[in-house]
């Protein structure tokens, strides 16, 4: 048999941020619970996000999860929240439309409605609360781990290159031909994402764990 070296959460674990990303059913989120628990066990301070739509964290922890974090009670030190981007994007709507109700007519708060449904709400909506965790101070502060359970891997990439695509796009256009044009309030939040992608982009401060599933190759 090679010489094989098993994953060692406590090695691979050197950095705040830790993000587990690869293709669907390879064990990102097994790996990432493992890990978490692992450092909670070693008195670590743990928070353990999933930012994957089809997440299957709640199953893992038999606990219904929220997106502000819910404390595991049979292991000390460990916190896990659940990203709903579904819900993220509603909560969103809501703060942009709600100083309308009652002000404007029905069918122009139908319209606004209608505007922000599309799939491009809720991308925003998910990468929005993402980042929110990835540049916290106060949750910076809170953990010594901040684990990242992601969604197979096209979708996350996109994600994060999300920051530069934006601030591109925030600095080059204020009126919307795309579909971010129609969302008030980016110009804001300029300065979080920057410091998303400058934290996601520093290697003292994130890794990125690729998971994958081993196959031993034919030696021949
Ligand atoms: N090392 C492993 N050996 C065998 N089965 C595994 C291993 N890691 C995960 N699994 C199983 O594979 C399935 C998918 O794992 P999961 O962690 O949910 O993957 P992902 O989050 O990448 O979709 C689950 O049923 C899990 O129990
Ligand atoms: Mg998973």
């Amino acid at each position: 048999m090679r010489n094989i070296k098993l994953f060692d959460p406590l090695q691979s674990a050197k950095t705040k941020y830790l993000f587990f990303t690869g293709k669907g059913g390879v064990g990102k989120t097994s790996i990432a619970c493992a890990t978490a628990v692992a450092l909670a066990d070693a008195g670590q301070k743990v928070l353990l996000v999933s930012t994957d739509p089809a997440s299957n964290l709640q199953d893992v922890f038999g606990l219904a999860l929220n997106d502000k974090g819910s404390e595991i009670k049979e292991v000390p030190g460990l916190v896990v929240a659940n990203l709903d981007p579904l819900a993220a994007a509603a909560e969103y709507r809501e703060s942009v439309i709600g100083p309308y109700r009652g002000k404007l007519p029905e069918s122009a708060i139908q319209n606004m409605e209608e505007q922000l449904s599309g799939s491009c709400t809720v991308e925003i909506a998910a990468f929005n609360e993402f980042s929110n965790f990835l540049t916290d101070s106060r949750k910076a502060e809170n953990y010594d781990h901040i684990l990242f359970d992601t969604a197979p891997t096209g979708h996350t990439l996109r994600m994060l290159q999300l920051p530069s695509a934006w601030s591109g796009f925030i600095s080059e256009s204020k009126h919307g031909a795309s579909c971010l044009g129609q969302l008030s309030g980016l110009e804001n939040k300029k300065a979080v994402y920057k410091k998303a992608a400058e934290t996601l982009a520093d290697g003292s401060q994130t890794t990125l764990i690729l998971v994958t599933r081993p196959e031993m190759l034919n030696d021949k």
